[in-house]
């Protein structure tokens, strides 16, 4: 049988100690990536988490959030160019929600460039609607991002609606 590759990956949550392979993520995944002094401030922070999929000592895929029951924040969802279109992205953030739910999350927002089609793809896949548009959000382009907001998290489980 073949081996599915998908679940060779481990979830991890990420610490400081990850912060250098999170940064080299951030770098093939963002045209913004965070910096090494924001990334170590927000490890310091309470509300901050990130979660990665590990294999081998290699992180695959990442995403990091603010953790402030009932709401959660999404920053950032990346997955290294070489082992994009395999479910990373969708396992990470599904387990992630699942976790979520459980832990008094019911509402979702993230902020996505209205370019990203393949983001936008996997976030309605995944039951987020479309909230509105916040005009020149990002700041290297100046190009306007889509406010996705998933809402009852733990009341319908993604998939569901
Ligand atoms: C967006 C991103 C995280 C998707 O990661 P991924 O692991 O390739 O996604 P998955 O394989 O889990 O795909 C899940 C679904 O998302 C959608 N999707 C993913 N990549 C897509 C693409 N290039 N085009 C269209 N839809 C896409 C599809 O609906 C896909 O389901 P399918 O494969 O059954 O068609 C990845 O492309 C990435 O890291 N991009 C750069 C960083 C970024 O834009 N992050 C999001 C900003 S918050």
């Amino acid at each position: 049988m073949p081996e599915n590759k998908e679940h060779t990956w481990r979830l991890k949550l990420l610490r400081s100690l990850d912060l250098i392979r999170v940064l080299d993520l951030e770098r093939l995944c963002f045209s913004c990536p965070w910096t090494e002094t924001q990334l170590k401030g927000a490890f310091a922070l309470k509300e901050f988490q990130a979660w990665g999929l590990v294999r081998e000592q290699r992180l695959g895929a990442y995403m990091s959030f603010y953790h402030l029951p009932p709401e959660m924040e999404i920053l950032n969802l990346g997955v290294h160019p070489d082992l994009r279109r395999q479910g990373l992205a969708s396992r990470l953030l599904g387990s992630v929600l699942q976790e979520a739910g459980k832990s008094g999350i019911h509402y979702v927002h993230l902020e996505v460039r209205v370019s990203n089609m393949a983001a936008q793809e996997l976030y309605a896949k995944h039951g987020f609607k479309m909230m509105g548009i916040r005009k020149a959000y990002y700041p290297d382009t100046k190009e306007d991002a889509l406010v996705l907001r998933l809402d009852k998290l733990g009341q319908i489980m993604p998939g569901q609606q």
